[in-house]
């Protein structure tokens, strides 16, 4: 049977869309699942309003999609090793967690396919979570700078954001809710291609981000630096960008092979209470 019910309404930017016609708090039929995966490639960033959904709801919707992903630095909820909490308390002082522009965890041999992020308490105001579109920035690009930059590899590392003296390290405010581990580990780099070819649509997309990529490799540094400044001027470009505004029991799934994302601020004095998965990537 078809899976006619879902309706999938784009966002009118220049990826996502918002799912309707099916109940993310039940078992999903085989047809279901499929439907929601392509529309998954289309629009790169999907929006479920309306699902609340328990712990174990959240566990397999996203083993739909793939296997969990390794989630490091950051501590799970008790009794659920792949659900992390993405939280703010309303007095908290601390920055904001994930507040500049990344694709999650980049830096990893292989990085996660997606990431499910599903809304517990939504503040009134700001928490909006931006996303861009890799395949449309790529697309952009002259032909010279596709050539310039076809084969070169960004050096990918957690180190500014989870190592000792890095931004959720020593030096971090003391009052934030969230258990981050910073560590050594996160020294470690790993190369990946600027240029990357979709596993799934065969699509080229810009696979970089300010978050994770430190430098380019076969580049000085001052190269790279400005070579990956003009990409990113055309990556974050708001032709290229959505902005999605949450409600309470809203599932947001994201393809992380072909976008960047960054979390906003703007709650201060409100709470704010997400729950993360991850989909190992192929
Ligand atoms: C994240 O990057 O996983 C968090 C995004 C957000 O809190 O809006």
């Amino acid at each position: 049977m078809a899976a006619s019910h879902i309706k999938v309404t784009p966002t009118g930017a220049s990826l996502g869309a918002f799912v309707t016609g099916v109940d993310l708090s039940k078992p999903l039929t085989d047809e279901e699942v499929a439907a929601i995966r392509k529309a998954w490639l289309d629009h790169l960033v999907l929006a479920f309003p309306d699902q609340p959904m328990s712990h174990e709801d959240l566990e397999r919707f996203t083993q739909y999609f793939g296997p969990f992903g390794d989630d490091p630095f950051i501590a799970p909820i008790e009794g659920h090793p792949h659900i992390i909490e993405v939280k703010r308390a309303a007095t908290e002082k601390a920055s904001v967690f994930a507040a500049a522009w990344h694709s999650d965890w980049s830096f990893q041999d292989t990085p996660p396919a997606g990431t499910i992020l599903h809304s517990k308490i939504t503040p009134p105001v700001g928490g909006d979570t931006l996303f861009c579109n890799g395949y449309a920035a790529y697309e952009a690009l002259s032909d010279e700078m596709k050539a310039k930059i076809e084969g070169l590899k960004a050096v990918h590392s957690a180190a500014l954001a989870y190592a000792p003296d890095g931004v959720y390290g020593k030096g971090d405010g003391s009052d934030r809710s969230m258990t981050i581990k910073a560590s050594e580990d996160a020294l470690n780099t790993k190369s990946h291609p600027i240029v990357r070819v979709h596993p799934e649509t065969g699509r080229k997309a810009l696979f970089i981000n300010p978050g994770y990529v430190k430098t380019v490799e076969g580049l000085s540094d001052e190269d790279a630096f400005f070579l990956l400044v003009e990409l990113y001027g055309v990556t974050h470009d708001e032709r290229f960008v959505y902005r999605h505004k949450w409600q309470d029991d809203m599932l947001l799934m994201w393809d992380n092979r072909c976008t960047q994302h960054m979390a906003t601020g703007g709650y201060d004095g409100h709470a704010r209470l997400m729950h993360r998965t991850t989909v190992a990537g192929p």
